[in-house]
């Protein structure tokens, strides 16, 4: 015993010793490698460069070391090319990282990021990243710029659709998803993908939804909305960040230490590589922020950003701040061991290139029932009058009308390169081949693409609408409607396309409209004249036989919007997670036409609402219908006090009260009803999606955290404050069974 003891002593000395000496080997590495660089090898590191275009200038570039990264270069042989030269060429073979946009699929495209969220699926979000990783990284891309996470509840800005919505928790939780899953278990795994959590910070507050445009962020919102899901990206393990366009108060966010250093770095421990986005650390200049190159430089490696997208600003200014003296060499070599660092993480060193002989595993077979997947999880329906979906056996015929119904490019969605329309099954091609046998389908296009105002084919489509049972409307936008600098403010169906719905409305027959678009939008005229409503975003390159399965109830529909939808784009900002205001609207508040003429100046309604469009919107947040019903009974909660530390339990049961199989997201939400600093009317908090048979019961439970009933106070402090609480477990953000509690000090 005593000598088992001892042996036992022995080795945990040993092994705390060996603990408190041994560096990590690829510190080691790191530290060895950036003794022997020359300041100019160093600088070269943080250049990174576009390969499209530039091929004869950048060869000569990696050659003098001025290359750290390239983006966009994606054929095999010219990427080994290029790795060639820096690895043989240069003093010290460092090799580049090779990266590109692949935001949602490399060659099988998922739904749009918006719709990956309405999913509100993590795991399957988790696996279409690594899908995207296998593809990827077949062909030499190491170093992707997603997961976008900007918080947004702007329909009119086009980035939305990169986004996981307007919930900063959906966010964190889808975000972190796809970083595990393009990053796989192991970094240095050849099918690896470094992630970047984008665009830190606040871009998705972008004044009037309009691009690149300046921000005004509270240090409240801040810390308790925009920072949450980069937080949740850190605790993920994202490998990289990059900075955002937009200025926060005043601030740029590529020359803002308090966010980079401050927070990210300090406060979140990240030591993963920050890279400023395309430009934007010369961009200060324009902003007003700096004078110069120079001083953009300065202000960019002040804030610890440690590559230079395209900007070209380090390459030409870091050494004569060194030599002037405005900075210290140590900001470079920080810089320098961040990169180094992800390069041997990714296992570069020892694997820089790519074997162009092996076959590409493009669209697998198992990888495009996945894309399927998805993006049937991702389609909400949002309306289903007298259950006229799904379509039963007594409809013989069916009427396919509309720009989206056959549009294998545009059904990709926006921040699509490598994607070929070739691979896309439409909506009709996939009616035609999974249902042809069973109805007549009567297809008529009608307009070539949605902002086509040529009405020439009205009678055509409705001559087809009226020999048909029902019709099939496949409305929305193009994909180069939404995405980067794709704003719009008429969020409307563009065109003529709601002109044809009013048109084919004379058929008289059940009208079924399938939206496909980057962003929720404005339907509140078109929506009384359809009787079904499936959303679909841009769903990718198997959107098509999702719909059709979905049409026909082969899949029954389980999304949940992840952005509330707004009735007119003059409500915009709305979201769920608002303040309440002195003065919330009641549901008996005047409306426009109450008023009579020549009313005398009175104190009418006084309500935080809007006299045309009131303060509801279309659809809630979190909401998405079923073909079947689900009740919600039996809330419980573990206990009507709890201390600071406790945990509490709140449970319900859920019912599917239909005829069908079907899934339900669950949603957990709470409200802190008063406190130093106002709180939400609602804040998500936990969601579990369930899968109930016909008739079945299920227990849902969740666990409250003290940390999720904490927040940011205006001291910069996360606190619990005592007091009183609502929670609610729901089908969406409007509805659910309401219950409270009681947080005593
Ligand atoms: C976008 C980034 C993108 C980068 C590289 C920029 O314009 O804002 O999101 O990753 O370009 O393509």
């Amino acid at each position: 015993m005593f000598y088992k003891n001892f042996i036992l002593a022995l080795v945990s000395i040993g092994l705390f010793a060996s603990c408190s000496t041994t560096k990590d080997p690829i510190e080691e590495k790191v530290e060895k490698l950036l003794s022997r660089m020359t300041l100019e090898e160093k600088i070269g590191q943080m250049n990174q460069l576009n390969s499209e275009g530039a091929f004869d200038d950048l060869h000569e570039r990696i050659k003098r070391g001025e290359v750290g990264s390239v983006l966009n270069e994606v054929d095999p042989k010219t990427l080994n090319e290029l790795q060639k030269i820096a690895v043989e060429e240069t003093r010290l073979g460092i090799p580049i990282l090779f990266a590109r946009d692949i935001i949602h699929g490399y060659k099988t495209i998922f739904p749009i990021p918006l719709g990956q969220a309405a999913s509100w699926n993590p795991k399957l979000v988790e696996e279409a990243g690594r899908i995207t990783a296998i593809e990827a990284t077949s062909v030499g891309i190491r170093w992707t710029f997603a997961p976008m996470i900007d918080v947004s509840c702007d329909s009119r800005w086009g980035r939305i659709a990169e986004s996981m919505g307007e919930d900063p928790f959906l966010s964190g939780t889808m975000g972190a998803a796809m970083i595990k899953g393009l990053q796989g278990n192991d970094l240095s795994d050849p099918t690896s993908l470094a992630a970047c959590a984008k665009h830190f910070v606040g871009y998705g507050a972008t004044e009037g939804g309009r691009d690149y445009n300046t921000t005004h962020i509270s240090n409240e919102q801040l810390r308790n909305t925009y920072l949450v899901p980069f937080k949740a990206a850190v605790d993920a393990g994202c490998a990289t960040f990059m900075t955002s366009f937009n200025e926060i108060n005043g601030v740029p966010c590529s020359g803002n230490p308090f966010l980079t250093k401050d927070i990210l770095r300090k406060e979140w421990g990240f030591d993963g590589v920050l890279v400023s986005d395309w430009s934007s650390i010369t961009e200060m200049i324009i902003h007003g922020y700096c004078k110069d190159s120079l001083e953009a430089t300065e202000k960019g490696i002040n804030a610890g950003i440690d590559m230079d997208m395209m900007g070209e600003a380090y390459i030409s200014g870091l050494k004569k701040l060194i030599e002037d003296g405005k900075i210290k060499e140590s900001s470079v070599d920080d810089a320098v061991r961040n990169i180094l660092r992800l390069k041997f993480r990714l296992g570069l060193f020892d694997n820089p290139y790519i074997n162009i002989n092996r076959s590409s595993p493009f669209y697998e077979k198992a990888f495009l029932e996945k894309a399927k997947k998805i993006a049937a999880q991702s389609v909400v329906l949002l309306k289903n009058e007298n259950s006229v979906l799904p379509l039963t056996e007594s409809v013989k015929s069916i009427a396919v009308i509309g720009p989206l119904a056959d549009a294998a490019h545009d059904q990709m969605g926006t921040w699509v390169f490598d994607g070929e329309k070739e691979h896309s099954v439409t909506p009709m091609q996939a009616l035609k081949d999974r249902y042809g046998d069973k109805v007549k389908i009567n297809y008529v296009k009608t307009l070539t693409h949605s902002r086509d105002a040529n009405k020439s084919g009205f009678g055509d489509a409705l001559a087809a609408a009226k020999a048909s049972d029902v019709i099939l409307f496949f409305a929305g936008e193009e994909s180069i409607l939404s995405g980067e600098a794709r704003c719009r403010a008429d969020i409307s169906l563009p065109g003529v396309q709601s002109e044809l719905l009013s048109e084919l409305k004379k058929a008289g027959k059940p009208i079924v409209m399938i939206i496909m678009a980057g962003r929720p939008v404005e339907i509140y005229k078109e929506l009384p004249l359809v009787n079904g409503l499936l959303y679909a975003w841009h769903p990718g390159t198997m959107g098509g036989l999702a719909i059709a399965e979905l049409l026909f109830g082969d899949i029954v529909p389980s999304g949940k919007l992840p952005i509330t939808y707004p009735a007119m784009v003059g409500q915009i900002p709305i979201y769920y997670n608002h303040k309440n205001t002195g003065r919330p609207p009641l549901d008996d508040s005047p409306r426009i036409n109450d008023i009579s003429p020549e009313a005398p100046q009175m104190s009418l309604g006084n309500r935080s609402y809007y006299l045309d469009a009131g303060d509801k919107p279309l659809f809630p947040f979190g909401y998405g219908l079923s073909y079947t019903t689900f009740e919600y009974k039996n809330l419980k909660i573990s206990k009507s006090e709890i201390g600071k530390t406790e945990f509490l339990t709140v449970s319900c049961t859920v019912t599917n009260t239909g005829k069908i199989k079907a899934t339900e997201v669950v949603q957990l939400y709470i409200r802190d009803m008063y406190a130093s600093i106002t709180r939400p009317v609602k804040e998500l908090k936990d969601f579990s999606r369930i899968c109930l048979d016909a008739g079945e019961t299920k227990e849902v439970s969740f666990t409250l955290s003290p940390e999720q009933l904490s927040f940011w106070n205006n001291d910069n402090q996360f606190v619990l404050e005592p007091g009183d609480f609502k929670v609610w477990i729901a089908t969406n953000s409007a509805d659910g069974l309401e219950g409270e509690f009681k947080v005593i000090s």
